[in-house]
């Protein structure tokens, strides 16, 4: 089985890892897409799997693509790399000469890689430029620059929305307050500092106060919401009959989307009640293999603490009637 690899930080142990393989039913072999690939440690398990097994592993990240082709080196041309958004999928199968895939996986949110290394701005651990783009160095704006730019209901309505946070009110008012006296919010530590100031420690608080503010933050950055639906529908349109997509979320507003998108793929409407005909896009296309999410167990959580909320959906493509 795949080992855990590290980054510079703390040991990289894939999620749910022996439940992904089964749903994806990779010792079937033939083609499967990491939509998500970090370190590489889902690839290498479906690669484990079947001698027959390729998989074509996409991410955003380089450095993640770096590591991740180094790890999987011994797999030959069974593995291949693309430096790309997984929105892309359609183009990243169509350059490797693929027009369906027997399996897709996407294992959503951050890598122990890029929260644990320094420089990427995604930790209040480390004083660093609050960037947290996962493309690092592109074009995208940064963390420093959303907050730098955007009006002060916009960012209290992220901090609300992506991180769930009660006070986002009022940490929105304390960053707008902070820039409008000259003082730029500009690395991990400005940031953590100025939640500090909003909302205070509470004595037996779990989490540190700014975690639900840096969460917010990075699923802003990184767009991790935007068309995160149609993705879904368009990875399992690509699958074979009998194709299996599995998707693991770390978040209530991700899982959600995936949990309607199957279900709608499964032929149930999800439309709001009363309207006179169904508009959701409802089809008879899969099975969903998961009537309730898979949560990592007691072992896992207590090995890798950042499994903690992460929930497993899948489904198998039906043959087209
Ligand atoms: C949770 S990690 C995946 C870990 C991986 N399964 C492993 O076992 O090492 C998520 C990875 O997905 C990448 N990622 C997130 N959203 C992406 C997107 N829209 N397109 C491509 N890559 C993305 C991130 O850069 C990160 O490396």
């Amino acid at each position: 089985m795949a080992a855990p690899l590290g980054g510079r930080g703390a040991p990289h142990r894939p999620v749910l890892l022996r439940e992904s393989i089964e749903f994806l039913a990779a010792e079937r072999g033939g083609l499967f897409v990491d939509c998500t690939l970090g370190l590489g440690g889902h690839s290498e398990a479906i690669l484990e799997a079947s001698d027959n097994a390729r998989v074509i592993g996409i991410d955003r990240d380089r450095e993640a693509i770096a590591s991740a082709v180094e790890r999987l080196a011994r797999f030959g041309s069974r593995f291949q790399a693309a430096h790309a958004n997984f929105r892309e999928l359609p183009a990243v199968l169509a350059n490797a000469g693929a027009q369906s895939a027997g399996g897709v996986l996407v294992d959503l949110g951050v890598s122990s890689l890029q929260l644990d290394s320094p420089e990427r701005g995604f930790s209040f651990q480390h004083d660093a430029p609050l960037d947290m783009r996962m493309n690092a160095g592109s074009e995208e704006a940064t963390a420093a620059y959303l907050l730098a730019s955007l009006p002060e209901e916009e960012i209290a309505r992220l901090i609300f929305e992506y991180g769930e946070e009660r006070r986002s009110r009022r940490i929105a008012k304390f960053i707008v307050a902070a820039r409008e006296r000259g003082e730029a919010i500009a690395t991990t530590k400005d940031l953590a500092e100025t939640v500090i100031r909003a909302i205070g420690r509470r004595p037996g608080d779990r989490i540190h106060p700014a975690t639900r503010t840096f969460q917010a933050l990075r699923i802003a950055v990184n767009q991790e919401l935007e068309g995160l639906d149609q993705f879904a529908v368009t990875a399992i349109d690509l699958l074979q009959p009998e194709g299996r997509f599995v998707a693991i979320s770390f978040h209530s507003l991700e899982d959600r989307i995936i949990k309607q998108t199957l279900r709608r793929l499964s032929g149930r409407c999800e439309c709001p009640p009363r309207l006179p005909r169904c508009s959701c896009g409802a089809r008879r296309a899969v099975e969903i293999l998961t009537r309730r999410p898979v949560v990592p167990d007691e072992i896992e959580v207590a090995e890798n603490p950042r499994a903690r909320s992460a929930k497993l959906r899948a489904c198998r493509k039906l043959p087209e009637q």
